[in-house]
């Protein structure tokens, strides 16, 4: 992507951040319950990374700690959605790794166990912009890793946030993908967004081959 397109897709997201509370955003999630369930399932340890790519400022992190996961980071594009989770967690928060960066251009410090998505995927409505960010999942994760993605499903929303998104189900997600990773479980949520609207999601849960 170049330089400009990436700047608006910054802009974008930090002026999201400054015209809404976190408590107003329509994927806004008081307990994030399908993903911590899918995370569970996976079966990975308390101590493996996990990384909440886009997690901007999302409970998930803060139910993860509470759960007793001890290795955690937080990738998103905008600066002002991470200080909002990091002003939220207060001391905890400096147990977390913290990213500000476009996912489709970030080089992991480390190698993460679970990489989990939800509804920042569906956004790369390019195909050159899906290809980096699989290039960067797929640097970024573990052999035998874990895949916990979520995004609207067919038949649901066709924006988000005022951009188009791609739907997905699990056979087209699997074709971006590619051959490296294997379904082991989906699930469908009807969201409530705080506007009293509902939003169709799938979440898939992969392992890395
Ligand atoms: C619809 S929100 C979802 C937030 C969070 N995952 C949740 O479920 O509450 C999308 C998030 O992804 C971030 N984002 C969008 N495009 C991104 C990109 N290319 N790289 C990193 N973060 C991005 C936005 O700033 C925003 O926080």
């Amino acid at each position: 992507m170049e330089a400009g397109a990436m700047g608006d897709r910054k802009q974008h997201w930090e002026q999201v951040y400054r015209d809404k509370s976190p408590l107003e955003v329509s994927w806004y999630q008081k307990e994030p319950s399908l993903s911590l369930e899918l995370i569970r399932n996976s079966g990975i340890q308390k101590d493996d990374p996990i990384i909440d790519v886009g997690g901007g400022a999302s409970l998930l992190v803060d139910r993860l700690q509470q759960t007793g996961y001890s290795q955690l980071s937080v990738l998103d594009i905008s600066a002002r959605s991470l200080a909002y989770a990091q002003s939220r967690l207060g001391e905890a928060a400096r147990q977390i790794e913290w990213h500000e960066v476009d996912v489709t251009e970030f080089s992991a410090p480390h190698r993460y166990a679970l990489w989990h998505d939800r509804a920042v995927f569906h956004f790369l409505t390019k195909a050159a912009d899906r290809e980096k960010y699989v290039e960067v999942l797929n640097a970024s994760l573990r052999p035998n890793g874990h895949l916990v993605i979520a995004a609207f499903a067919i038949g649901g929303p066709t924006q988000c946030s005022g951009l188009n998104i791609v739907q997905y189900d699990a056979e087209r997600l699997l074709n971006v993908l590619g051959d490296g990773f294997q379904l082991l479980e989906e699930l469908s949520e009807s969201h409530p967004t705080p506007a009293g609207k509902r939003q169709a999601f799938s979440y898939f849960h992969l392992h890395r081959l």
